[in-house]
């Protein structure tokens, strides 16, 4: 039997624009985003001589063939035509789930690296990445991580420079959001606003953290602060203590903050613990 090891990272939208429905029922959105070190762990067990066995340290997340990291094994294996002798995969949970930030397809996006490396990494991260298409919208970019713009449901990927250093805390709220009902309500909604991608990919590229703040813009966040202003709440306590922006990520209902530096972050952090148990401090990766 051999022990993988391998860390599964959060996403985070920097910008995220519903750009229409297509014929599939899916959405083409463009978004760019961004890998921070807020992870899951995962521990991968092959060749157990056991059948398949999924074991999270979290409960109420499922532990069974619709979980996205056994989906994701399942899908290596079958498009690599390989099948180890039992496999048990193991996740520690620090994710937030039904966030935004893509615990689930992180996890899945992880147990595609650790078995391609197993395999003695017969795909290349593009291919991977194609595969974990397959699996989620969001598993493609969690499979190449840093900084990236997202077209199509999430699987056309042009890699961007680091995003310019700072520090993000991230901070889940008390209600979690359906995703598929969210893009039905904004299907009937005209978007007033949308982020200008041009802005923020030459805010990225020049360095610049207080342009790439200015572009911070999710056309989800209305939709979901409308009916829930709590998100104002959390938003304005990290604007009192200097954020430089504030924001929800991917269908919500995580927000996070900008920072300037981790002081910054600790303060802000300190302000939402009493209220919000599940507050995260991370940087770019
Ligand atoms: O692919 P994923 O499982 O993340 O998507 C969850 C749901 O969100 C889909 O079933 C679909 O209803 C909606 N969705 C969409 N367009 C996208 C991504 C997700 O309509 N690009």
């Amino acid at each position: 039997m051999t022990t993988l090891y391998e860390g599964a990272f959060a996403k985070l939208n920097l910008t995220l624009d519903v750009l229409g429905k297509r014929e599939d029922g899916y959405h083409d959105l463009k978004s760019v985003m961004q890998t921070i070190s807020l992870r899951d762990d995962i521990e991968i067990d092959v060749d157990t001589g056991k059948p398949w066995e999924l074991i999270c340290d979290k409960p109420g997340i499922p532990t069974d063939e619709t979980n996205l990291a056994w989906k994701a094994a399942r899908v290596y294996l079958d498009a690599l035509g390989k099948e180890p002798d039992g496999l048990t995969i193991r996740i520690t949970k620090r994710i937030p789930s039904q966030a935004g930030l893509g615990g689930g397809s992180a996890d899945a996006a992880a147990v595609l690296r650790a078995l391609n490396r197993h395999y003695g990494e017969p795909l290349s991260i593009g291919a991977l990445a194609e595969l974990g298409a397959k699996i989620g919208s969001d598993v493609p970019f969690c499979t190449i991580c840093g900084t990236a713009v997202a077209e199509g449901r999430g699987e056309r990927l042009r890699r961007l420079p680091d995003m310019p250093d700072c520090v993000f805390v991230v901070c889940m709220p008390d209600f979690s959001v359906s995703t598929p009902e969210l893009y039905r309500k904004l299907d009937e909604k005209v978007i007033a606003k949308r982020p200008n991608h041009m802005a923020m990919e030459s805010a990225i590229l020049s360095g610049d953290l207080g342009k790439v703040a200015e572009n911070i813009y999710n056309v989800f966040d209305p939709v979901v602060t409308e009916e829930h202003l709590e998100l104002n709440y959390i938003k304005s306590i990290c604007n009192s203590y200097g954020s430089l922006a504030q924001q929800m990520t991917g269908s919500g209902s995580a927000v996070f903050a900008i920072l300037p530096s981790f002081e910054y972050a600790a303060v802000v952090c300190g302000m939402l613990k009493d209220n919000y148990p599940q507050v995260f401090i991370a940087k770019p990766v």
